[in-house]
């Protein structure tokens, strides 16, 4: 079996002098897609441990993945590169992402209809009207065997399928029928790993608990970005937009972002926008506290309802200062944050924070504790949330990450 390539290293450089010629808006959208999952290799920040750990799984130990994570965090570019990876090496790939009504025949039959028609070489059924592979299907309702069995009736040497988004199927029926699947497909030593990714913090919520299949399973949690990172995807974008954004604005947008490229896209495109209305190729303050503005209007509003309803509208001091604190604490690689609770007080960030507020949060189940990662961590229920009010600060008047000074032109 020929190993899976790995992708080539970002490019080193500095990012572009001040008198560079920038390329215009059109290339700043493409640097920098907040909505977009990446395709381009060399605009994927770290990520090196996680993808070898994922081609290692696929291609030598015949495992099944989970691949799971906050929202925005980053999975779906990371199995993009997965997906190229393996395609690259001639496997044959298989992707499918799940929406609330998916369930098992139509996760599978996607899946399968997303292999290339010429890999089908011992059809189950006789019908050319039928897209990609879906002729290795059985026409009646699936069944794990039927899994199972499609490699045998196609052409390559291995398949690798990819089920994206399982978060969001309701269907509890289906999860367990792909852990079925799993432990078939294990049993059988058939040529086939599946890749399940979602939204998620531990790998038996996503997949539910099936002791069975627990040694076939590579469960990879997605970390957050480090700050390092977070300012690579700015220096990539910079080098593409041919935009210099300096680095005390790089350090600004990398403690808002807290590790989540989602936000560094955003500020960076907002940022850089700006500065291109101004006819402008360095990014200075004004155009980070433009895109900050931006930001918070753009992360999604049930977000703004939560925090104005919790706040009410910025009446509640108490509530704010709290939340303001929980941002302001430190948070581990996968955005938790440690709480201690002894004799009735409560501490967060070596600060003590008044009990009344804090058990109105669980309450309203805005925090949630992280009961499969040890005693006393929680987290956002809504991840944004936290982004949302760092921005809220930083949108107030002399927010640290802006207070540092322009350097002299
Ligand atoms: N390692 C990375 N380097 C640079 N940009 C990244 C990286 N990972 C993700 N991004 C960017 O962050 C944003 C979110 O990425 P992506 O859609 O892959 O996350 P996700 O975890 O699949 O999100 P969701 O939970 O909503 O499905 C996109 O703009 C993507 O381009
Ligand atoms: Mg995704």
């Amino acid at each position: 079996m020929p190993p899976l390539v790995s992708r080539p290293a970002t490019p080193p450089g500095p990012p572009p002098a001040a008198d560079f010629g920038h390329r215009g808006h059109a290339a700043l959208r493409e640097a920098f897609t907040p909505t977009q999952p990446q395709r381009n290799p060399r605009r994927l920040a770290g990520r090196t441990s996680e993808l070898a750990l994922i081609v290692q799984a696929v291609s030598y130990n015949r495992a099944h993945v989970v691949l799971y994570g906050d929202r925005g965090r980053g999975k779906t570019s990371l199995v993009n590169l997965v997906a190229a990876a393996a395609r690259t090496a001639g496997y044959m790939v298989g992707r499918y992402a799940c929406s609330h009504g998916s369930d098992f025949d139509e996760i599978i039959r996607g899946l399968v209809r997303d292999l290339p028609k010429p890999f089908l070489s011992l059809p189950a059924v006789d019908d050319p009207g039928l897209e990609g592979c879906e002729a290795a299907l059985p026409q009646r309702p699936l069944h794990p065997r039927d899994v199972a069995l499609l490699p045998g009736r196609l052409s390559g040497r291995r398949l690798v399928l990819i089920v994206d988004e399982f978060d969001r199927v309701a269907d509890s029926d289906t999860r367990t029928r792909l852990a079925d699947t799993i432990k078939q497909v294990s049993d059988r030593g058939a040529r086939l790993s599946i890749v399940v990714v979602g939204v998620s913090d531990s790998l038996e919520e996503l997949l539910g608990r099936h002791p069975s299949i627990q040694r076939n399973i590579i469960g990879v949690h997605l970390p957050l970005l480090s700050d390092y990172e977070v300012k690579e995807i700015l220096a990539a974008g910079a080098r593409h937009a041919g935009i210099e954004y300096p680095a005390h604005i790089q350090e600004g947008i990398a403690a808002l972002a807290r590790g989540v490229p989602y936000i560094a896209h955003l500020l960076g495109l907002h940022a850089g926008e700006n500065a291109l209305q101004r006819r402008a190729a360095v990014v200075t303050n004004a155009d980070l506290r433009a895109a900050i503005a931006r930001a918070r209007l753009e992360i999604d509003p049930r977000v703004a309802v939560t925090f104005a309803e919790l706040t009410r509208d910025g009446q509640d001091r108490q509530v704010q200062a709290l939340l303001e604190a929980i941002a302001a604490a430190g948070h581990d690689l996968f955005g938790r944050f440690a709480v201690q609770e002894v004799d009735g007080a409560v501490r967060i960030g070596g600060r003590v924070i008044e009990p009344e507020p804090w058990a109105r949060l669980g309450a309203a189940g805005v925090v949630r504790r992280c009961h499969h990662a040890g005693f006393g961590l929680y987290t956002f229920a809504e991840p944004m949330l936290l982004h949302y009010i760092l921005l809220n600060v930083a949108a107030s008047a002399e927010p640290a990450v802006l207070r540092a000074t322009e350097p002299v032109a």
